[in-house]
Formats: structure tokens, C-alpha cells, sequence
């Protein structure tokens, strides 16, 4: 097939384009894969035009089935792309050309414009791809509720600064996280919100003379609506940078879980052991198994957020409407975009795969004094004020820790020598699964909390779940 390399913008210019701009402004490289979106788009405006009778009823058909078939030769990958033509939405309707003749396919681009075009591909594009992603975080969250409620009698420490702090059901943890995708996959479903409406018929910047049913075209492409001012519609890429800022806050969580799944399978964790297929060796060192899934996602999680700057930095101080610095905005979102589908997709497997070393994670949840803030609080209920209690308490751990001694070690006699608050109604909390179930607030770790929350998390992925 002989390719037309024609410029469809060339009639104004009596030079040829130096072959370094050429290769320099093309976006074609990357922007091919909007080609679904703006095939929809074209066929969408075409059906449009007709209705309206701004073009011949007849053209119609030829125009669908011509941009039908190069769907289809995209798909087969038998389409030739060409730098010369620039983008997709040129090298589209190029061989568009070429299958029905110029005189057809140039009545394609009445009343439209590359701006408001390459404006609605790419929203199209970021809704379908924000909904693909909502999908794959759903997906997760459902790996994390089953892990926690099939270890639902695991403990482990609790930490604050990393130091043990106290004792909290694995399970609860684990359901840490899945609050943070919970809220990121609402954030992706509130950004589409705004990606809803149609800038088709905003032309280059002005609008149009035509009259084009802006409505039924959006309702065609499954808009809600269109939007109110063609300056704005054509220069708004605020979809991308709160697309790309939701994309870095769901990768920042991620990396927050990675990190941990790192530190608890080091030797001096041991809390968990990843799938052998999950992790590689060293190619010195024949006892190294490293986890370097979780690592490698708190490694690309730094693409994710230099994504964002760079989306932002590209539209700071961008005059009206659009400019060409606009087709950077691209790039950043495809990387980002493929950097979040997968981690995601192989964080999932390899949270079901995870081994838990539930012994350790026990015999580590009682350690650390973490029973400290229970017993102050017996004695608050005792009647001491919490700021006495944790005075006293203090002391017995100061004394423990010289002694080498654990709280179950102590007797009776020993710890009335703190306080005579003190009897044997005490012992009853000195085990961690105790400190853990006397939590027994909305919200908190005590088993029949986090059972609540299991079935309030059911509920929500039965809804979320086709
Ligand atoms: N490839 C361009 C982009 O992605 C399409 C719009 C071009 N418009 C123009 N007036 N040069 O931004």
C-alpha cells in the first residue's frame, strides 16, 4: 500500500517541513492509542452531521464503514502510521481518504476542529481507563478482606514510630489498607464525574457556525452533558492532573503496604513469607530471596508522581486556548497509567499467596510491654486520673527491664509495691488477645469490630462487584 503522506493542513504553505520538526512535533508515537476513542468520535460526529444535513445523507455510510475498517486494521495491526501525518486523529483520517476518496472524507472534519477533538478523545480515553483501573483496586480489595478474614485470629505488635506500641488483629491491618483503596477508587469514580462532559463543537477555541447538535452527540459517546465554554473545553486538562494525582496517592499506598511486606519478610521481621514465585535470587549470594515485587512497586511509585509535576508544569501559565504544549500531557498519562494497572495487578496475587508466620507475629504482639496502656487503664477505672495510672505503670516497666522480667512474670505482692490498685481482676489483661478484644469500639481492632467491618466490606463489594 502506498502511503499518502500528504499534509492535510498543507495548503498555506509552500515549503516542505524540515524532517527534524517533523519528527520533533509528532505525537503519533504514543498518541495511537486513543485510536478507539477517536474512530467513536468521528463516527459519532459524522452520524451527527448528516442528521443535521450538514452533509450529503449519502456520505454517511462510506464515511462509518471506511473508519470502521481502519478499526479494524489498527486491531490487526496492519495500519501503517506515519510520522509525517503527525497524530492519529491526521493519520486517521488520512486513510480515511485513501478508502473513500477525498471528496467523502473531507466533509468528515466540518465544524471540528484537532482541538476539540484530541479534547474528547482523551477524556473518553481517561474515563474507560479510570473505570478499568476502580476494577483492578476492587480486585484488591477483595484479595485483602479474604486474607483477613481467613487469619481472622492472627495478632501481631501494632507499631507507632516503628517501635511496638500495641497489640492489633492482623486482620485489622490489613483492613488498614483497604480504607486507602476504598477512598482511591472513590476519588477515580469523582474524577470521571468530571470527565463527563462532551467539548465537541467548541472548534478551535471560538466554537462553531455550523449548527451541530452538540447534545446528541455527547449522548451517542455516553456523556452526561457538554461543556459551557469552547475556550476552557479545548484548554482543560484538569481530568489528566486529578486523574494523575489520584494515580500518585493510590501508589503512595501502595508503597506505604510494600515497604511493610518488605520489612516483615527480612529474617529480623519473619511475620510473613512471599511465594517463592513472587520474589528472585541473588546471583552471588545462593540463600538471598528477595522480595523485589514489593520494592520494585515502591521504585515505579516515583514515575507515578513525577507524572503529576510534570502534567502540572506543562499547564503552568499556559495562556488561552489550546497550546501545543498540550500534547505533553499525554506521555506522563500513559506511563503513570501503566505503572498503576501493574502494580496492581501483581499485588493482588501476591497478597493471596502470602504465607503468614502467625507464631511470630504472636510470641512478637506480646512483646514490648504492649499490654502497657491496658493495665493504666485499669487502674483509671480503678479510679486513679489516666496521667497517674501511666506514672505508675511507667515504673513497673522500668523495673521489668531492669529485672529482665515480663508483666506476667510479676506476682501479685510485686505489683501492689506500684500500687495497691492492683488485684487479681488484672490478670485477665495481661495477654495480648485480651488488650486486643478490650478494644471493642467502632473502628477498633477487638475482634468483633473487625467482623463488622468484614461484613460492611462484603456489602460494598457485592455492590461494586458485576
Ligand atoms: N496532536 C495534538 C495534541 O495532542 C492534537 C491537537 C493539535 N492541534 C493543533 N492545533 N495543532 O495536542
Amino acid at each position: 500500500m502506498k502511503k499518502n503522506n500528504q499534509k492535510l493542513w498543507g495548503g498555506r504553505f509552500s515549503a516542505p517541513t524540515d524532517e527534524l520538526v517533523e519528527e520533533f512535533t509528532a505525537s503519533i508515537k504514543f498518541d495511537r492509542r486513543l485510536y478507539a476513542e477517536d474512530i467513536a468520535g468521528s463516527i459519532a460526529h459524522a452520524r451527527m452531521l448528516a442528521r443535521q444535513e450538514i452533509i450529503p445523507a449519502a456520505d454517511l455510510k462510506p464515511l462509518v464503514d471506511g473508519l470502521e475498517q481502519i478499526r479494524e486494521e489498527i486491531v490487526s495491526g496492519t495500519f501503517e502510521f506515519s510520522v509525517a501525518l503527525e497524530d492519529i486523529h491526521m493519520n486517521i483520517e488520512s486513510r480515511l481518504g485513501e478508502i473513500v476518496g477525498l471528496e467523502i472524507a473531507g466533509r468528515l472534519h466540518t465544524g471540528r476542529s484537532r482541538n476539540d477533538q484530541v479534547a474528547l478523545d482523551f477524556r473518553l480515553y481517561i474515563r474507560r481507563q479510570l473505570l478499568a483501573v476502580e476494577g483492578l483496586i476492587v480486585d484488591l480489595i477483595k484479595v485483602l478482606v479474604d486474607k483477613a478474614e481467613s487469619n481472622l485470629d492472627v495478632i501481631m505488635p501494632g507499631f507507632t514510630h516503628l517501635q511496638q506500641a500495641q497489640p492489633v488483629l492482623f486482620a485489622h491491618h490489613l483492613l488498614a489498607y483497604v480504607e486507602m483503596f476504598k477512598r482511591d477508587s472513590e476519588r477515580l469514580a469523582d474524577c470521571r464525574k468530571r470527565l463527563s462532559l462532551s467539548p465537541l463543537g467548541s472548534g478551535a477555541l471560538a466554537g462553531s457556525s455550523f449548527s451541530l447538535d452538540r447534545e446528541s452527540v455527547a449522548a451517542e459517546l455516553g456523556f452526561s452533558g457538554v461543556t459551557a465554554n469552547s475556550l476552557d473545553a479545548v484548554s482543560d486538562r484538569d481530568g489528566v492532573a486529578e486523574a494523575l494525582f489520584d494515580f500518585s496517592l493510590l501508589m503512595v499506598h501502595l508503597t506505604r503496604f510494600c515497604e511493610e511486606l518488605v520489612l516483615w519478610s527480612s529474617v529480623q521481621f519473619n511475620f510473613i513469607s512471599l511465594s517463592d514465585s513472587f520474589c528472585t535470587g541473588s546471583s552471588i549470594m545462593p540463600q538471598k530471596k528477595n522480595p523485589d515485587v514489593p520494592e520494585l512497586i515502591r521504585g515505579k511509585s516515583g514515575r507515578v508522581v513525577g507524572s503529576l509535576v510534570n502534567i502540572l508544569m506543562t499547564l503552568k501559565s499556559l495562556p488561552l486556548a489550546y497550546n501545543k504544549d498540550m500534547q505533553e500531557d499525554k506521555e506522563p498519562f500513559f506511563d503513570a497509567l501503566d505503572t498503576v494497572v501493574g502494580s496492581l495487578r501483581i499485588m493482588a496475587p501476591m497478597i493471596a499467596e502470602m504465607r503468614l508466620n502467625d507464631e511470630v507475629m504472636a510470641s512478637q504482639a506480646g512483646a514490648g510491654f504492649s499490654t502497657a496502656t491496658e493495665i493504666a487503664d485499669y487502674l483509671v477505672r480503678k479510679g486513679l486520673p489516666f496521667r497517674l495510672a501511666h506514672e505508675v505503670v511507667g515504673r513497673v516497666v522500668g523495673f521489668c527491664e531492669a529485672e529482665d522480667l515480663l508483666f506476667t512474670d510479676l506476682s501479685m505482692l510485686q505489683w501492689r509495691e506500684f500500687s495497691d490498685l492492683f488485684a487479681d481482676d488484672l490478670l485477665a489483661l495481661l495477654a495480648p488477645l485480651d488488650a486486643v478484644n478490650a478494644k471493642d469500639l467502632y473502628g477498633g481492632t477487638a475482634r468483633a469490630q473487625v467482623c463488622v467491618q468484614i461484613a460492611l466490606l462484603r456489602k460494598y463489594l457485592g455492590s461494586v462487584l458485576v
